[in-house]
Formats: structure tokens, C-alpha cells, sequence
């Protein structure tokens, strides 16, 4: 109407039509109708995420970081022709890279997201761009998915708690279900018959294969697309799963067919998702941007050379993880769903253990490998089976379920925490927990390990060797490192030269000799000479989201002990992993942007520029070798090859 009139205005006052088409009446400042909420419709959080018009200087700006940094990933060649079971992955990386630099893109947001879905769908949680810009959204269906057997039949189900969960979202998430007079709460515990149209296991793997990313093995995404349980942080918690969580306003509604509890009709029901902001405060567009989209101080890597001497001498633990872009200390898992046997010392962070009645069983759910407290994860581990031991427990269950599970298992509240933790975790503790397990005579409690030898990176190790005894502790410095008899690289050692040859794919791909990690220097509890509990009455369960340092652990417990690891969850008739993920250790962009800069390499040709953007594009770094066939990554060593 306004806009009408004032055209009317300006033509009957005789300005020519032109000049005002183009600035044009005021238009509603899509972020701005969002500003402050906390949960909005997803239609209106894409209208704000659309509102940036495409950009070609940041275009140009993050593909060439991005290309630069692909050079470090290890798994680059391997890629051109994944691996069966993994073929879904396959991927000519820098055609890839070159088609986007070519595409026409309407948004600054159609060409992020472009890029997100390619490095998604590289299906390895080590190696994903996430333009903080665009991820800090998080849709909420209240009908997650989960696969139920039933008289002997699995379908796809809506969770039978989506009442007790989602009513722990308060009413802010709940009322507006209610303005808008959409009963949720009936849809609990119904069967799903179809999905947009889709059989509905059609449609979990459509959703597996381009949503979920994280793992090389689908029937693992399979399981990331259903909701499930976990321990984030210290407490138990509920994923939402990709089928009802995704970091991804696109859609509005989920079209189901379905048969409600105590119901034979079938009826078809379009459920509105609803989403949830939990990235910076902002009144308007120009502040969106300038809080979450614009580089800031913690975008890009820094010369630690310019810190104090003590900060250049910090030993940074090295990680293994996936991004959950999602955790929150928001909302945990319905109380009455938590284990009702009492836990053992040692249970009140990551990892919570119990004796199963009988005393003979210890349980301990290892949630993840990245605690509070690096030490702490380690004194809860003697503490649990200390107290196992002294109820005469003789076996003893890991269950590693959602341990590094990916994003979105849910949900935000405004004033949590707004990075998202990183999960998985410490490398270190992952050696750790084999080591204790298995006892100091085992020896070396890792994988023999590798970086790419790309030229920059050759720089980078012989600048660290001319460094010597003033050298900076970062990742390339060569005294993180081992010689495969287990003594530690002299500072002035390089690693890298000569390069050892490596052709992956009929591609000449160089790397840095093989090398020890250093974890039994981080230790801080004792190491019994022999096991605590025969290696063949230990087994392992989990759902197969067991990423990184998880993937590594359980690798290393069924490649050199033959430890038993059962699988639940998938589809019906699938064949699943039992872990996902191939990779030694992650560095995220602030982190390689350090290792250059601490250097003095910045300048190089080849070295990536500063993103100008507030994005992080992490690459996995190190390739972690198969104890039992060293010629081979692990997580390319599928189950069925072992
Ligand atoms: C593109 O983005 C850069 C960096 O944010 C900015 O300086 C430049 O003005 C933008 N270009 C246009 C045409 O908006
Ligand atoms: C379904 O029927 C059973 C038995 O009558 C009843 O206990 C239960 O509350 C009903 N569930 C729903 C969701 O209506
Ligand atoms: C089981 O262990 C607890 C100590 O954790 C002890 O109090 C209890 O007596 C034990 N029960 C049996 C049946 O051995
Ligand atoms: C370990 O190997 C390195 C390289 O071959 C050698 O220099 C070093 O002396 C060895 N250390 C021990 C304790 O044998």
C-alpha cells in the first residue's frame, strides 16, 4: 500500500519512474524483524541469511583460503576414488573448488551454502567449512525420528519422549505451537508411513547423505539422522538428530504420513519447524553482519612469537574432534529416562560408570574424549575401575554411543555457551584409556602417524628446525614428535626431509616420515604393568557416531586386541562401521593460520590468506596408520577387511 501510494506520489509530482525504483520506498530490514528472539520461523531467518547480496572479493577471498588449505588434508587423493564401503564419498576436490569459483550465486548466503554442502558431504568431520555467518540457526521439528522394532518389524517411528523432551524448551519453543494451534504432543510415538512423499527409510538416507556429513560410512549417518541419547558436557542429553535438527533454515514444514498411537487411520500432517538462534546479539542487518559474519579476532591465526614467553611455550594438546555445532548446555534428556543404577566414583563429568546388578559387569560410558579437565578425564578412569575392581566386576562394557557425535542433537538456549564445543577430543586421552586398559606392557598405545608433505608445509618444519633451541611449541615443531622406537625428535630434527613417497590414486602424494605421537608424557596417572581386567572380557557398544579420537581408541582396541564391538541402530538389513572417521588429528583454520605465522611464513606464495569472513574451515592433518596393515589409513581399512 505505501509503496503503491508513494509511487503514486512521485508520479503525479512528475519525477521520472526511475529514480525512484531505484532507492525506492524503505523496505523492511529482514534481520531486523528477527532481532532478539530466540526462536523464530525458519522462512524469516532465511530471509535475513538472504538479504547479504553475493560477493565476489569474499568469494574469491575464501576459495583461495580454502584451496590453500586443502593442500594440508591428507585424505585429498584418496577421495578420487573412495574406497568401498565409502564410495558415496567420492570426490574430485578441486574441480569441485573450480566449479565454484565459476557458479552464478544470487546471495552471499546461496554461495556459502554451496560451499558448506560441499565440504558436508566430504562426509569426514575433520574437514568442513563453517561460515559462522549461515550455521547459527538450528531447526526444531517436534517429531525427531528413531527406527523401532515392533512385533519383530522395524519402522521409522516419532520418538515416544518428544512430549517429556521438547516440553524442557519451555514454553518460549512451545507456545508458539500453541498460537498457532498445532497439537504436537499427539504426533509422540506415531508411525511414520511417509515423508515428503518418500518412503520413509528412502528419505533418512537422502537426509544421511546430504545433511548429516561427518562420517565416510552412511550406515553411521543413517544412525546421525535418528534421535538419540549422549552425554554432552557432564550430563546425559538428547540428540535431536538431522531428521529434526538440522543447521539449516530451508525448509518450513515436514509433510508426514502417519498413524498416531492408539490410532488405524492414516493422515497426513505438515509439521512446522521452528528455529532457533544462538549466534551474537544483533538490532538490524548491518549488526548480523558485523556480530557474526565479519572477521574477527578470533577468525584468524596469530604470530605467537609476538606473546609472552610463557604463552610461546605452552604445549597445545593435540585434538581429534567433530564440530557439534548445536551442543548446548540447554536441554538434557528427560530425567526419567537416566540410568536408574547408581553411579561409581569418577562419574561426575564425561565419563559415567555403573556395575550392572550381579556385580559382575562394570559400564562405562566414555561420552567423550574432550572433558573439562584433561587430568580429570584420566582420574575418573582409575577411580571407575577401582571401584569395579572392589565389587569383584570381571567384565567390563564401553559404550562410546554419540562420543564425537555430529551436529545438532539440540538445541540452544540463548545465554548457553555460544561456540559450539568441540567433541571427540584429546588424542591423548583416547591412548590413554587403551594404555590403561591394556597396561604399561603393550607399549607404544598409538598409531603410527603422518603428515602431507606439501611444499609449504616442508617450509614450515625446516623454518621450525632453523629455529632450534628457540623454536615455538606448535604442532609442526618436531619435539611433539617420536621416532618409531619411541625417543623424541630433536628440535632440530626435520621430519620431513626427505619426504617419504606415497601414491594414493595414481597421485604422487608426498608425506613426512612416519612419526610417534608423545602421549605417555601427558599422563598424569599411573599405568598398571598389566591389564585390570582380561582384554577378552572387555567389549565395546555404541551406535557408530564414535568420531575421531573415539574412532581412533576403538580401532586401536579391536586391531591390537581384538576387543568385540557391537553396533546398534541403522536401518533395516544394513551393514554399519564401527566407527567413521580415518583421522589422526584436526586443525582448525586459527590453528594452521598459527603454525604459519609463528614462523614467519605469512608471505609465502602459497600460504592461505586471512579470511576476511568469520569462518573456519578445519582440515584433518594427520593420517593415522593401520597397526594391522601400516600401508593403510584406518579409517579407509573398512570392518569387513580386518
Ligand atoms: C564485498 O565485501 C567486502 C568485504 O566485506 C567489502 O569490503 C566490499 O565493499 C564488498 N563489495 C561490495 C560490492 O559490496
Ligand atoms: C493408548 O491407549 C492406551 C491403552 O488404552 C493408553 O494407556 C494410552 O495412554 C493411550 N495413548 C495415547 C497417546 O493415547
Ligand atoms: C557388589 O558391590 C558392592 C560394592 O560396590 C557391595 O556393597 C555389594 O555387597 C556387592 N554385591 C555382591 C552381590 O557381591
Ligand atoms: C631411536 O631412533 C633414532 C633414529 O633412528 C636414533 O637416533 C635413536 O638413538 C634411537 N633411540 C634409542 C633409544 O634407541
Amino acid at each position: 500500500m505505501t509503496s503503491l501510494r508513494a509511487l503514486l506520489a512521485a508520479f503525479l509530482s512528475g519525477y521520472p519512474f526511475l529514480s525512484l525504483a531505484v532507492p525506492g520506498p524503505p523496505t523492511a530490514d529482514p534481520c531486523a524483524k528477527i532481532a532478539g528472539r530466540v526462536f523464530v520461523p525458519p522462512a524469516d531467518a532465511l530471509a535475513c541469511y538472504k538479504s547479504f547480496p553475493f560477493n565476489e572479493t569474499i568469494r574469491q577471498n575464501v576459495l583461495t583460503n580454502v584451496a590453500r588449505v586443502f593442500d594440508f588434508f591428507t585424505f585429498e587423493n584418496y577421495y578420487l576414488n573412495s574406497p568401498p564401503p565409502f564410495q558415496e564419498s567420492t570426490a574430485n576436490i578441486r574441480a569441485s573448488l573450480s566449479k565454484l569459483s565459476k557458479a552464478e550465486f544470487q546471495t552471499d548466503y546461496d554461495f556459502h551454502r554451496a560451499l558448506y554442502d560441499f565440504t558436508t558431504q566430504l562426509n569426514d568431520g575433520h574437514t568442513r567449512y563453517f561460515p559462522n555467518c549461515y550455521t547459527i540457526f538450528q531447526n526444531l521439528l517436534p517429531a525427531p525420528a528413531i527406527s523401532l522394532e515392533v512385533n519383530g518389524v522395524q519402522s521409522l517411528y516419532i520418538a515416544p519422549d518428544s512430549v517429556e523432551f521438547f516440553s524442557l524448551l519451555g514454553t518460549e519453543y512451545t507456545g508458539y505451537f500453541d498460537s498457532i494451534n498445532f497439537n504436537w504432543k499427539r504426533l509422540a510415538g506415531a508411525k511414520i508411513l511417509q515423508v515428503e512423499g518418500m518412503d520413509p527409510y528412502a528419505y533418512v538416507d537422502l537426509i544421511a547423505k546430504t545433511v548429516s556429513g561427518n562420517y565416510l560410512d552412511h550406515g553411521i549417518r543413517v544412525n546421525s539422522v535418528f534421535t538419540s541419547y549422549r552425554i554432552s558436557a557432564a550430563d546425559f542429553s538428547q540428540r535431536l538428530g538431522d531428521f529434526a535438527g538440522p543447521v539449516d533454515v530451508s525448509k518450513s514444514f515436514l509433510t508426514l504420513r502417519l498413524i498416531t498411537v492408539n490410532s488405524t487411520k492414516a493422515e497426513t500432517v505438515k509439521i512446522p519447524f521452528l528455529a532457533n538462534y544462538f549466534g551474537e546479539d544483533f538490532t538490524d542487518k548491518d549488526s548480523y553482519w558485523a556480530n557474526n559474519c565479519a572477521a574477527d579476532d578470533a577468525t584468524n591465526g596469530i604470530d605467537i612469537r609476538s606473546q609472552s614467553s610463557s604463552a610461546r611455550s605452552i604445549k597445545k594438546q593435540p585434538k581429534a574432534d567433530v564440530i557439534d555445532l548445536s551442543d548446548s548446555k540447554g536441554v538434557g534428556l528427560p530425567e526419567q529416562f537416566h540410568p536408574t543404577a547408581p553411579p561409581t566414583a569418577g562419574s561426575d563429568d564425561v565419563i559415567k560408570s555403573y556395575i550392572l546388578p550381579g556385580n559382575k559387569t562394570g559400564v562405562m560410558f566414555v561420552g567423550s574424549f574432550s572433558p573439562r579437565n584433561f587430568g580429570r578425564f584420566q582420574s575418573d578412569t582409575v577411580a571407575a575401575i577401582t571401584a569395579f575392581k572392589a565389587a569383584g566386576v570381571s567384565q567390563l562394557l564401553i559404550d562410546l554411543t554419540n562420543n564425537g557425535g555430529p551436529a545438532s542433537y539440540i538445541v540452544f538456549l540463548k545465554e548457553s555457551d555460544p561456540y559450539p564445543c568441540p567433541s571427540g577430543g584429546y588424542v591423548c586421552l583416547g591412548q590413554f584409556l587403551h594404555q590403561y586398559l591394556a597396561g604399561s606392557q603393550i607399549g607404544y598405545p598409538g598409531f603410527q602417524s603422518t603428515q602431507r608433505g606439501n611444499l609449504l608445509a616442508r617450509k614450515v618444519v625446516a623454518a621450525h628446525v632453523a629455529m632450534g633451541d628457540d623454536d615455538v611449541s606448535t604442532f609442526y615443531s618436531p619435539a611433539n614428535w617420536a621416532f618409531l622406537n619411541g625417543t623424541i625428535f630433536p628440535n632440530t630434527y626435520n621430519y620431513d626431509e626427505p619426504v617419504s613417497p606415497l601414491v594414493v590414486n595414481g597421485q604422487f602424494d608426498p608425506t613426512s616420515q612416519r612419526f610417534h605421537d608423545t602421549c605417555e608424557f601427558s599422563f598424569s596417572q599411573p599405568i598398571p604393568e598389566t591389564p585390570p581386567f582380561d582384554l577378552s572380557k572387555v567389549a565395546i557398544v555404541s551406535n557408530g557416531n564414535c568420531a575421531s579420537t573415539c574412532a581412533m581408541f576403538s580401532t586401536l582396541m579391536n586391531e591390537r586386541h581384538g576387543t568385540k564391538i557391537a553396533v546398534f541402530g541403522g536401518k533395516p538389513s544394513e551393514q554399519m562401521e564401527f566407527k567413521g572417521m580415518a583421522g589422526n588429528q584436526v586443525l582448525e583454520w586459527f590453528d594452521l593460520d598459527t603454525e604459519i605465522k609463528s614462523v614467519g611464513l605469512k608471505d609465502d606464495p602459497l600460504a592461505p590468506p586471512d579470511l576476511i569472513v568469520n569462518s573456519n574451515f578445519r582440515h584433518n592433518w594427520r593420517t593415522a596408520w593401520s597397526f594391522l596393515d601400516e600401508s593403510k589409513p584406518i579409517g579407509v581399512l573398512s570392518l569387513d577387511l580386518l
